[in-house]
């Protein structure tokens, strides 16, 4: 998966009070073997910051799953649920947490273009 960390994501400024260093950390450990977690620059959708990308395992993409995107991954509940739906499979294999379904959103022709994932 990719967690946007730029000019907005990630930011104090943006973002204040948010421990956005122990929110990478905690997805990471939570992430465990399922899923490696790396840091992107931006991904042109600032509105939607704190921006993760889920992408899909092997087995998600020959099941026809998308990298399914998620907007104000701000706090633990959050974070703790991608960990969960990548634990179970992600993508393409586990639906979508009723926790992160409300974050899901479509990214713009652009950002696709501009960060395929
Ligand atoms: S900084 Fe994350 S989408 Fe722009």
């Amino acid at each position: 998966m990719r967690v946007c960390r730029d000019c907005c994501c990630g930011t104090e400024s943006k973002h204040p009070g948010v421990d956005h260093d122990g929110l990478v950390a905690r997805l990471e450990v939570g992430a465990g073997a399922h899923a490696r977690v790396l840091r992107s620059a931006c991904l042109l959708a600032c509105d939607e910051s704190n921006v993760v990308v889920v992408t899909p395992s092997p087995a998600g993409r020959r099941a026809g799953a998308r990298p399914v995107w998620l907007r104000a991954v701000l706090d633990d509940v959050t974070v703790d649920a991608i960990s969960a739906w990548v634990g179970l499979g992600g993508p393409g294999v586990a639906t979508v947490p009723s926790a992160l379904e409300v974050r899901v959103f479509a990214p713009s022709g652009l950002a696709l273009e501009w960060a395929p994932v």
